[in-house]
């Protein structure tokens, strides 16, 4: 299966690239200490899909903030980028929880990815992938 290697050294804390993996799009967004600490205030009772949705863990792992994001690099979030509900793509730093919106339906995803108020089902999926270097990580 193709992967990609994707250099992120000049994203910066609240900067985020979106590149394309096997033709869809994926967000690599490297969160500031705010948007960390926002995604570790909710309780995963909250939520409305209490499921981490990252392929790098079982199925059935929580979606805590640390189970959302890259191992021993808690800023960075590395999602793919289409909607839950009908696969439209959500924008960035935008809507309710400051996170992703997206405009198709209204759907609101904080600051981990978690869809949070909205018509989509489920929390933006996380790609298989790791950090290979501290600057460049694998997807696929
Ligand atoms: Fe995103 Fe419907 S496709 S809310």
């Amino acid at each position: 299966l193709a992967s990609i290697e994707v250099d992120v050294s000049s994203v910066q804390e609240g900067q985020s690239i979106t590149v394309k993996w096997r033709g869809k799009p994926v967000f690599v967004r490297n969160r500031t200490a705010k948007e960390v600490e926002e995604a570790n205030s909710v309780p995963v009772g909250d939520l409305p899909d209490p499921l981490a949705r990252n392929s790098n863990l079982p199925d059935t792992a929580e979606a805590t903030d640390a189970n959302r994001a890259a191992e021993g690099k808690e800023a960075w979030l590395v999602m793919v980028g289409i909607c839950t509900h009908l696969g439209c793509v959500p924008l960035g730093q935008q809507g309710d929880y400051d996170g992703w919106f997206c405009p198709c339906h209204g759907s609101h995803y904080d600051t981990a990815g978690r869809i949070r108020k909205g018509p989509a089902p489920q929390n933006l999926l996380i790609p298989p992938y790791e950090f290979v270097s501290d600057t460049k990580v694998k997807i696929g």
